[in-house]
């Protein structure tokens, strides 16, 4: 038999870290060995997501001390965080720190945005704190599995929600030289992209039945955006963003438009994007424009694209915490782990949510 691989959760009570424990109950290989909680070690697990109360009925938050002997034990163990950034790197570093010098090696994703910058001073530019652990920053690779070959690090920054579905939009057409590098993006998110913590821009009454923009090309995950285009494609992009609110839990639909560089037609475009993403399995690119319900709690990605009179329009509908965070990072974790990278993934969207 198989040997499981212990896999250990940051940031146990949030949106993200419950959608973590859901992918890793189906997953053959990676076995919770824990999941930490800041606010409530001890408590019950099932208690914080009822919905996973049938995988988990007996399972307790566990404490970062109880999380260290985990990772200092086991040689080689998977290390998701999900904590939020600013809390995220020190975390990491200080649980790495006392796994090497027990001896062992855990490989990390880390969801938040703490690791997805090439310096210090440039996290610090945008989220106005000093980096918890800057030596740090060079063991880690920002990117989607979609577009780096070969990690050449050992650990892994996803590049987060919304980035992943303008990433996954832009990045192909980038690449191919099809358009000019100056891409101008809409994008919808739903609630749970705003994590557990209830602020009025997760409220009910206030988000039900609404659709507003926040922080219009003044987006703070911007910079990390076009840092991860150009490593894709070779292209220095600038992206100007508006972010919308949608009345609906789950789910981003983004819708990327620029210039082209040339004349092509809208079979030409799908055919690119289609050969770009050839060998990626979440990838689905279509002549339909893709719906948020069609990907919703699956780790697929639907795109799709349109071209008129010089401007082409390319469409994206993923899933914020699975394609967009959790699914993202166990895609990631198959990978460094050396697993097929669908490994525990491929379950297809329920489509009526
Ligand atoms: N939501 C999304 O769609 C999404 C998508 C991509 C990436 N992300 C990123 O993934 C991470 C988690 O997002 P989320 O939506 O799950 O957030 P969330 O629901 O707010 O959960 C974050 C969790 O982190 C822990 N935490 C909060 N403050 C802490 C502190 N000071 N020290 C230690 N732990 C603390 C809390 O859990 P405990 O108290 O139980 O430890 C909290 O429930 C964030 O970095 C976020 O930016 C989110």
């Amino acid at each position: 038999m198989t040997e499981a691989i212990p896999a250990v959760v940051l940031g146990g009570t949030g949106y993200v870290a419950g959608e973590l424990l859901r992918l890793l109950d189906a997953h053959p290989r990676f076995s919770l060995a824990a999941v930490m909680s800041d606010s409530q070690p001890g408590e019950s697990v099932a208690a914080a997501f009822p919905h996973l109360a049938s995988a988990y009925a007996d399972l307790t938050f566990s404490s970062q001390a109880q999380v260290r002997s985990i990772l200092c034990e086991a040689p080689r163990p998977a290390l998701f965080s999900a904590a939020p950034h600013g809390v995220s790197a020190g975390l990491i570093d200080a649980l790495l720190g006392a796994a090497e010098q027990a001896g062992t090696h855990p490989r990390v994703v880390d969801l938040s945005a703490d690791f997805r910058y090439a310096s210090a001073a440039a996290y610090t530019g945008v989220y106005q704190h000093p980096h918890a652990a800057p030596a740090r920053l060079a063991q880690f690779t920002c990117a989607l599995p979609e577009h780096l070959a070969e990690l050449k690090t050992t650990h892994v920054a996803h590049p987060g929600c919304f980035a992943s579905a303008i990433l996954l939009a832009s990045v192909p057409l980038l690449a191919s030289g099809l358009i000019a590098p100056s891409v101008f993006v809409s994008g919808v998110t739903g609630s749970t992209g705003a994590g557990r913590k209830p602020v009025p821009g997760t409220h009910h009454p206030l988000r039900h039945g609404d659709l507003y923009s926040y922080s219009a090309l003044r987006h703070r995950h911007v910079p990390e955006v076009a840092a991860c285009a150009e490593a894709a494609s070779g292209v220095a992009a600038k992206f100007a963003f508006v972010p919308h609110s949608g009345p609906f839990a789950r789910g981003i639909h983004v819708t990327l438009q620029a210039q082209l560089s040339r004349p092509t037609d809208t079979h030409t475009v799908l055919r690119v994007m289609q050969g770009f993403y050839a060998s990626a399995p979440f990838v689905r690119v279509g002549p339909s424009a893709p719906r948020v319900k069609d990907v919703v709690a699956s780790n697929y990605a639907h795109l799709s694209a349109v071209v008129m009179d010089g401007t082409v329009a390319v469409l994206c509908a993923i899933d914020n915490l699975s394609k967009g965070a959790a699914g993202g990072a166990v895609q990631w974790m198959n990978r460094i782990f050396g697993l097929p990278e669908t490994t525990g993934l491929t379950a297809t969207a329920p489509g009526w949510t």
